[in-house]
């Protein structure tokens, strides 16, 4: 008898679903490069919700929608009153994204339950697979809206009010239109028992040490201001540099001021400028106005402070100096979140015990993980990404990579879940046909 403990997932499939899915919204670069554009609550994003939903159909899971448009898939549990175990993630895109950022989460979990249902395997859990509304928040600030929501960390009434930065659509109408307000309550009625994540890592460390598996102690702290700067419109041949009042000047100087910033405080600090608009942006015109979104994080709250404080000073400093008018509007601020430590332990010990090499680190990026861990205790499992490359369309990560942190989702969330049987009667082919007869499913 094989025990539950060498049941593997079948890669080829898994592999074959995310490549499915990244068919949505493709880009495809002049490298070979195959990206993805699914913003939130698009009509790609809802392509992509509907084959996402349908394979869920097509498992026998009892899909339900939130109001906020949070999809949750639930394979019940022999125990009826136990709270479902949950992993998930999200599957909108930034518009130059990649194929793995969120999807591979996503369809990690689907692959779990498909491999479980293949094999008969009945958990003391039920386990649920989640894709979480704008994770990006890349069209809708903040990220991490959909899980936020989930959990009560904003009310969905006023998320419905957010305006999507490209178009000024409202939130509330694009998900009415896309079809996905559903009608289970947000804040959930309940929490999960647990919830693990597994993503890629986004980034070169464990590429660079030749890890296969990240062990995710929790997420740095993230703060997104919106910066508007209004001068006055003029002529640019004829205006004389002292009579300037250049919002565009500002934007630069801002740009320039939080990039010395992250040299003069090192360590973990990171500070990106990567939306910028200018009004009326014509070549022989000294702008209106100017918009710029930065975005400052860190893995130690009090220095994140003190970066956002100094930033609030040097604004200060230039609108008096250039005598432009400046606002700022807080889009997302997140403290940074430490997992749960015996979850995160389990994620170690199953990776080890799978024979993979695995090394503990923080998230740089924001993860739906990191909302869940407010209701319930949480971890995340990394996968390298070929060259720390992410949002961008070359993001890659290796087929075998993808099966290994598949494999070690799957057996954490056994763990987690509890099996009340305790080997699989039949080995069975790994690509068996779901839903096998009687006779594959767990002996007692
Ligand atoms: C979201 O994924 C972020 O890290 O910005
Ligand atoms: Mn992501
Ligand atoms: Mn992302």
């Amino acid at each position: 008898m094989t025990g539950i403990e060498d049941l593997r997932v079948d890669g080829e499939r898994l592999w074959s679903r995310i490549v499915a899915l990244g068919e949505i919204g493709a880009i495809d670069g002049p490298n070979g490069e195959h990206g993805n554009a699914r913003l939130a609550l698009t009509d790609a994003d809802r392509e992509g919700r509907d084959l996402v939903v349908g394979w869920m159909h097509d498992l026998g899971l009892d899909v339900g929608i939130d109001a906020i448009g949070n999809v949750i898939a639930t394979r019940p549990g022999t125990d009826p009153n136990a709270a479902p175990v949950m992993t998930g993630s999200h599957i909108d895109t930034v518009a130059t994204g990649g194929r793995f950022d969120g999807n591979l989460g996503v369809l990690a979990g689907l692959e779990v339950i498909e491999t479980l249902e293949q094999h008969g395997v009945a958990t003391t859990h039920p386990i649920t697979v989640a894709f979480f509304t704008d994770e990006e928040g890349a069209r809708f600030a903040p990220d991490m809206l959909g899980s936020l929501v989930y959990v009560g960390g904003l009310a969905l009434e006023d998320a419905l009010d957010i305006t999507a930065v490209d178009d000024g659509a409202l939130l509330g109408d694009e998900l009415l239109r896309i079809g996905y307000a559903g009608p289970l309550p947000c804040p959930a009625a309940s929490a999960p028992a647990a919830y693990v994540e597994l993503h890629i890592e986004q980034g070169p460390i464990l590429e660079d040490e030749g890890i296969t598996i990240g062990v995710v102690e929790g997420v740095q702290g993230i703060s997104w201001t919106e910066v508007t700067i209004t001068g006055r419109s003029a002529h640019a041949g004829t205006t004389p540099m002292r009579l300037r009042r250049d919002p565009a000047y500002v934007a630069a100087s801002i740009i320039t001021y939080v990039r010395e910033l992250t040299r003069t405080y090192g360590g973990a600090q990171v500070a990106t400028v990567g939306r910028i608009a200018v009004h009326p942006n014509l070549v022989n015109v000294v702008p209106a106005t100017a918009t710029i979104a930065v975005d400052l994080r860190n893995t130690d709250d009090d220095v994140l402070v003190r970066a956002e404080r100094d930033l609030a000073a040097e604004i200060a400093r230039l609108q008096t100096a250039e005598e432009v008018t400046i606002t700022t509007r807080s889009l997302a601020r997140f403290e940074p979140v430490e997992f749960d430590p015996a979850t995160v332990a389990l994620v170690e010990r199953t990776a080890q015990r799978l024979g993979h090499s695995t090394r503990r680190m923080p998230s740089g990026a924001g993860h739906d993980a990191q909302m869940l861990a407010r209701v319930c205790p949480t971890a995340m499992i990394f996968t390298p990404s070929v060259a720390g490359l992410s949002h961008n369309i070359a993001e890659y990560t290796e087929p075998a990579d993808v099966t290994a942190g598949a494999n070690v989702l799957l057996q954490t969330l056994l763990s987690l879940a509890g099996m009340p049987l305790a080997g699989l009667a039949s080995t069975g082919a790994p690509h068996d046909a779901i839903g096998g007869s009687e006779g594959e499913r767990l002996a007692e």
